[in-house]
């Protein structure tokens, strides 16, 4: 009886403690509480945007949970009804974006101002207390080394849908895709891999499986056709629960997802990091990557590993080890002379981690895509040769300028991406704006870009003495075509602005 009593006491207690509290908080500090914004796109998927907020007087602290990650509130103030915020960005450690507000019976509604966007407006509805908690850590297994799968003995060529469609690509535009890169010739030059990046994804049936959204109907037939062009195909995942765009991740289903990659046929697996930040910290990262790469293996298809994670944790120390082919170095690449040279330039440091199955991704190619000139875009194609960097085209293949598919179809270039000793281009001097950077090839060769990253036109030479040559060897111009005879001790070009000159020097 006197245990019944007592039971009964402390439940009368904890209730107290769960629900009177927070009654009170909600009566003097309207705001506090988890609030849900959904939105359903084109294809069905629902994506989410979580406000947590803690209201304490007129101050408001809390974080915006996206699906890709969290950003905590910052100088948060509000006077019970009206509300401004900011947070910091990712992508700009400079300007925070900005958030107002309102509340209006049990929902808020929101304005947003992210640096260089629009203003939005949504609307936000109260939520249980558990909306936007990441779900539980399931522990990553202990690392050991995955062997390596054989694959991409030379940086893997193809098309990747992000940087051109992002979620507007379909089954229709994929199969375009394929047809065209066997119209164009690219495949004959050696684009071979059709990669769908993210916003394929549905929702899972009873048993666990991924499915497809309403843009793609028939993975299995799908991956048929683009085979049936002796081509092949590649697709995106997230570790995360969420990938970056909000679709479903593989979180928790990795091995049954690598086993449904193989059933469709698939080739590429992009594994790319988003939410998986919300449940592991950067000393998982390995084992993380590891869990796939094993689970791609034990699938019974040889699957490309392409690991997106933008260079977190050294990624390059210990890629090889999770079974990867390549992986990414740095943040998304954006159309623009800025965000290319950016990355670009900044490869350096990783030369000795390429080697034949093994790259370093600087990011997907936004030749065609209309925000840098041509003398641009060929500086971005000489620059990811010589980095042996992947060559993953991200225009729209069906409606190429002349321009662009010259610059993707320059066989010459192409052979010293693909060059088979596999070696990473080196900054050989910088001079201000104006840099040589060399890559030795197998032939005993070297190619040698003259870059200039400045804004008027300039000379720049390179020695062969700097480049481990000597005598006269014969110099070729790889844009130009040409064979410009046997050049001794140094060669000078005029490099026009954002402009290179690539030239491949062999000894005689
Ligand atoms: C991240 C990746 C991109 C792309 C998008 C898709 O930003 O870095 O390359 O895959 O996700 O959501």
């Amino acid at each position: 009886m006197k245990s019944l009593f007592t039971a009964t006491l402390v439940s009368a207690a904890l209730l107290f403690c769960l629900v009177l509290p927070s009654t009170a908080i909600a009566a003097n500090e309207p705001l506090t509480g988890h609030w849900l914004h959904e939105d359903t796109s084109p294809d069905g998927n629902v994506s989410q945007i979580v406000l947590i907020f803690y209201q304490s007087g007129p101050k408001l602290t809390g974080k915006v949970v996206f699906s890709w990650g969290d950003l905590g509130i910052t100088d948060g103030t509000t006077d019970g009804h009206s509300f401004h915020f900011t947070v910091m960005t990712p992508a700009d450690s400079e300007k925070p974006a900005v958030y107002d507000g309102k509340l209006d019976g049990d929902e808020i509604e929101v304005i947003s101002r992210w640096p260089g966007n629009n203003n939005t407006t949504y609307r936000a509805k109260r939520a249980p207390d558990t909306t936007g908690i990441a779900l539980a850590r399931i522990p990553p297994p202990a690392l050991h080394v995955v062997p390596y799968n054989g694959l991409a003995k030379t940086p893997p060529m193809g098309w990747n849908s992000w940087n051109h469609f992002q979620e507007k690509i379909d089954d229709a535009a994929v199969r375009g895709m394929a047809d065209a890169m066997v119209a164009s010739g690219m495949r004959d030059a050696g684009y071979v891999y059709i990669n769908i990046d993210d916003t394929w994804e549905g929702q899972r049936d009873a048993a666990g499986n991924i499915q497809t959204n309403r843009k793609f109907p028939d993975m299995k037939a799908l991956a048929d056709y683009v085979h049936s062009k002796g081509l092949k195909i590649g697709i995106y995942s997230s570790p995360g629960p969420k990938t970056c765009g909000g679709y479903e991740g593989s979180y928790g289903h990795e091995v049954q997802d690598a086993k449904t990659y193989a059933k469709w046929g698939f080739d590429y697996l992009k594994y790319d990091w988003c939410s998986a930040g919300k449940i592991y910290g950067n000393e998982d990262l390995q084992a993380v990557y590891q869990k796939m790469g094993e689970a791609l293996q034990a699938s019974g298809r040889p699957i490309v590993y392409s690991l997106c994670e933008y260079g977190m944790g050294d990624v390059w120390k210990w890629g090889p080890a999770a079974g990867a082919n390549l992986w990414r170095t740095m943040g998304d690449i954006g159309d623009s002379w800025k965000s290319m040279d950016e990355i670009g330039f900044n490869q350096d440091r990783l030369a000795e981690y390429a080697a034949p199955g093994h790259w370093n991704d600087p990011d997907m190619l936004e030749i065609g895509n209309g925000g840098m000139t041509d003398t641009e875009y060929r500086t971005h194609f000489s620059l990811w040769a010589l980095l042996a960097a992947p060559l993953l085209a991200g225009n729209d293949l069906r409606t190429m300028s002349a321009a662009t598919k010259e610059i993707l179809l320059n066989r010459e270039v192409i052979a010293i991406d693909q060059d088979p000793a596999g070696h990473q281009a080196k900054r050989i001097s910088k001079n201000g704006e104006l840099e040589v950077w060399a890559r030795p090839l197998a032939d005993g060769s070297r190619a040698i870009g003259l870059f200039n990253r400045g804004e008027r036109e300039a000379k720049v030479s390179v020695k062969w003495s700097d480049v481990g040559m000597s005598g006269e060897p014969t110099v070729r111009d790889l844009w130009e075509h040409r064979s410009l005879g046997k050049v001794s001790r140094e060669y000078e070009a005029s490099v026009p602005s954002y402009g290179v000159v690539l030239i491949k020097v062999s000894p005689n």
